[in-house]
């Protein structure tokens, strides 16, 4: 059995189809959802579909190993990341070795990074004249973004697309792809 924490920080679309995808699954359950935002949606999403919440704060996060035993707790064995924009602290990427993934919207390596995330990205997208997109799921380390990318997928971007409507784009693309292949990935982990 694997016990999936989602870490979000904002709204919880992601999230929220993750949950709904994983809900009748034999094998893979949404034991937990992480956020580090007391007033995030994503935690009023989650106590309504009836999964269990665990608010952070930075300093537990950063300056001890807290979250570990929240975690262990749960007995959490897989790490989604869906939104969520704290880097990562080392003793977790190493508490869940290959176990914890990402989605950026963009075709990384290109609009990777450091303040990288949101509408940045698709502003970023726009201004530089792309004429395509699309989103990324990958490992996790310890920098921002640099893991091994286990999917891509893109979509086309034209002129007359305003960085709202390539979000748009972008968030269908993710609604789609990440909860597969987050299935995909954890039973070859486990083949
Ligand atoms: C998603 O588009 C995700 O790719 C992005 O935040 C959004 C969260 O939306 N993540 C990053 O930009 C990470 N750098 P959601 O809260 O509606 O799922």
């Amino acid at each position: 059995m694997e016990r999936i924490a989602i870490f979000a920080s904002g709204t919880g679309s992601n999230a929220k189809k993750i949950i709904e995808y994983f809900k009748a699954h034999p094998n893979i359950e949404v034991r937990l959802v992480v956020a580090n935002k007391p007033d995030a949606p994503v935690l009023a999403m989650a106590k309504q579909q009836g999964v269990k919440t665990l608010l952070l704060d930075r300093p537990g996060f950063y300056q001890s190993e807290g979250a570990l035993e929240a975690l262990a707790e749960a007995q959490i064995t897989f790490i989604v990341l869906a939104g969520f924009l704290w880097l990562v602290p080392p003793y977790l990427v190493n508490a869940y070795p290959n176990r914890i993934v990402n989605i950026h919207p963009a075709l990384l390596p290109k609009f990777g990074g450091k303040g990288m995330y949101g509408m940045h990205v698709h502003r970023a997208v726009k201004e530089t004249g792309e004429t395509n997109t699309g989103i990324t799921i990958h490992l996790v380390n310890e920098a921002y973004d640099e893991g091994d990318t286990l999917f891509q997928v893109r979509c086309p971007v034209t002129a007359a697309d305003t960085p709202e409507q390539i979000a748009a784009k972008v968030r269908q693309l993710e609604h789609v792809h990440f909860a597969p292949v987050i299935e995909k990935y954890i039973n070859a982990l486990n083949s």
